[in-house]
């Protein structure tokens, strides 16, 4: 679910004009938040609610289930293929474009052709969206953190918290704990170990090195690392062989988005539950509910959206295959929707 650093330049297929139009206003005089535009769509926040108001139309969301997904679509660089923020607002990668709309995963919207889309220049569009994120979040509220472990989002302009929004997303380059790769989480580097993580045994492997190849053998506990992370629904890329790359995340309440791959993504469940709810990925129709226990795989089809419910903090390998050819492979028919068929 992470992307891997490097990326390449890809177009949207709408063959839609760029939106170059981006625009701020100063703080309200009531709220103290300032709105935002990007191509034809507004967005505005009050105590309770993100707006959003396009050509035909206006949408509301809760302003916590608004900035959480918001939260994600910066730190994931857009993602793989769509995150919809709910039913009917979102963003389709390209990988160098982004498409942003309202109502195109929602056959409600697009069978009566109400609904619509705009086409931006990814770090055009990311620059508005990293603006909004860091305005509409306040002093003591983390979009990232399980909503147990922050402070409230409601009400007028109150602060903000940089801290808690520009946080560095792990992105191994070869593996967690290598020399010169993202470090091991430990007690020292700011990680203590979660409050649901209480009894995760924290004892690291031993192991001895032939000489001569200090620089490409390690070894980690996964558990104990994933024991220690900060942020829910948020996985970051820990080992990579080729386009092969190990996402593990730890989990609780609510994925914030309903994420539609554009590609197979599996599922292994390494501790306690989470309940998927599977959608179909263009016309938003129920396809499943999965209820993956600790030790469960499960392989999400390219063709769907899933968003995973955990009620007791989980841990969760995600593991991508980051090939940017993947999405036309199975835009054009050459790839299957499904990781095995029997
Ligand atoms: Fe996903």
């Amino acid at each position: 679910m992470a992307m891997a650093e490097s990326s390449f330049a890809g177009s949207t297929p709408s063959g839609a004009d760029l939106q170059r139009h981006f625009g701020a206003s100063a703080a309200d005089n009531i709220t103290g938040y300032r709105s935002f535009e990007a191509g034809s769509f507004k967005f505005r926040r009050d105590e309770y609610f993100a707006h959003i108001q396009w050509p035909g139309g206006i949408h509301q969301m809760p302003i916590d289930v608004f900035l959480r997904a918001l939260m994600r679509d910066v730190a994931w660089g857009f993602f793989y293929g769509t995150v919809n923020f709910d039913t009917v607002f979102g963003t389709i990668n390209y990988y160098g474009e982004v498409d942003m709309f309202a109502g195109k995963t929602n056959e409600a919207f697009t069978s009566v052709g109400r609904d619509f889309t705009e086409r931006f220049q990814s770090d055009e569009l990311m620059a508005t969206f990293k603006d909004m994120v860091s305005d509409w979040t306040n002093e003591g509220y983390d979009p990232f953190a399980a909503p147990q472990e922050t402070g409230v989002p409601w009400g007028s302009k109150n602060g903000d918290n940089e801290e808690a929004i520009s946080r560095e997303r792990v992105t191994a380059k070869r593996m967690v704990g290598l020399p010169g790769d993202t470090p091991v989480r430990t007690d020292d580097n700011g990680f203590p170990v979660n409050r649901m993580f209480a009894d995760v045994e924290q004892d690291q492997p031993e192991f001895n090195v032939e000489p001569g190849f200090e620089d490409e053998f390690s070894a980690f506990n996964l558990f104990s690392y994933l024991s220690r992370s900060d942020v829910t629904w948020n996985p970051s890329v820990c080992s990579v062989v080729n386009e092969s790359l190990f996402c593990p995340t730890s989990e609780e309440f609510i994925l914030p988005v309903e994420h539609g791959n554009d590609r197979c993504e599996w599922f292994l469940q390494l501790s306690d539950e989470i309940i998927w709810t599977i959608k179909d990925g263009s016309t938003g129709r129920y396809r499943a509910q999965v209820i993956a226990k600790a030790g469960d795989i499960c392989c999400m089809p390219a063709d769907i959206r899933h968003q995973g419910f955990s009620n007791k903090r989980s841990m969760l390998l995600v593991w991508e295959n980051g090939s940017p050819k993947i999405p036309d492979l199975i835009r054009e028919g050459k790839a299957p929707n499904v990781a095995v068929q029997f």
